[in-house]
């Protein structure tokens, strides 16, 4: 199955799409996750994307729409794909759609998660991240056991420079602007699916799982 976990930033995309990818081992791809490690690499790339990211506003199409799917090319054919924060414009949308019909391939389904604006902003400022396998953890909501370092490789947990209240009012300004069309847009091709994202994480986690589950049983 090849799905898109949609959702405003802090929405809990990339909480959920590790979780849902190694229960149903499909390969998950997420564009920030992409971009960072080309930042952290200090590969040409990274340097153009870098004020962009910082700034809170969406990095061009014609520079992340090849980035992404020269990855989904490589990916499409395994078991699936679960791609978190790509496509984030129609352009990219309309990107994807022609490189999964030239490798034999279709999107089967698009969830978009909803967590109101006041909510998101408190999760964002409380994140921590471990740059070596990207866990996503919360200071209050899901804290690691030793405060401050990664439960699964001991590497020091970092805030991400983008994670401040300013950058996240002018993320949330693009993905009203430019993201938000995307449900309408997969709304029409009845690919659709809504979810509450409010929940506790292992509920979210349940139901993610559970829709995915029974998508994939109707295919
Ligand atoms: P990206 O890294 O994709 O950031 P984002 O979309 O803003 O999403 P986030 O990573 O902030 O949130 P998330 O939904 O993954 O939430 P998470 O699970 O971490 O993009 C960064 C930048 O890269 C963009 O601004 C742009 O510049 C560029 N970029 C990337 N893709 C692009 C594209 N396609 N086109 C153009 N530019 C692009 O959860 C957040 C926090 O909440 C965590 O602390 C987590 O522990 C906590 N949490 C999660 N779920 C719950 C819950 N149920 N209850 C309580 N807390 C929860």
């Amino acid at each position: 199955m090849n799905l898109i976990l949609l959702g405003p930033p802090g929405a809990g995309k990339g909480t959920q799409a590790q979780r849902l990818a190694a229960r149903l081992n499909l390969v998950h791809l997420a564009s920030g996750d992409v971009l960072r490690a080309e930042r952290a690499s200090g590969s040409e790339l990274g340097k153009r994307v870098e004020s962009y990211m910082d700034s809170g506003a969406l990095v061009p199409d014609e520079i992340i729409i090849e980035v992404i799917l020269t990855r989904v090319r490589a990916a499409a054919g395994a078991s699936g794909i679960l791609l978190d924060g790509f496509p984030r414009t129609v352009a990219q949308a309309e990107s994807l759609a022609e490189a999964l019909s030239a490798a034999g391939e279709r999107l089967d389904a698009v969830i978009n998660l909803r967590v109101p604006d006041e909510e998101l902003v408190g999760r964002i400022v409380g994140r921590r991240t471990c740059p070596t396998c990207h866990a996503v953890y919360h200071v209050t909501a899901n804290p690691p056991a030793k405060p401050g370092v990664c439960d699964n490789d001991g590497t020091p947990l970092k805030q991400r420079t983008d994670d401040t209240e300013a950058v996240v009012r002018n993320r949330l300004a693009a993905y009203r602007e430019q993201t938000a069309p995307l449900t309408a847009y997969y709304a029409k091709s009845g690919l659709l699916h809504e979810m509450d994202g409010t929940g506790a994480m292992d509920e979210v986690n349940e139901q993610l799982t559970k829709l995915v589950q029974d998508l994939a049983g109707d295919r």
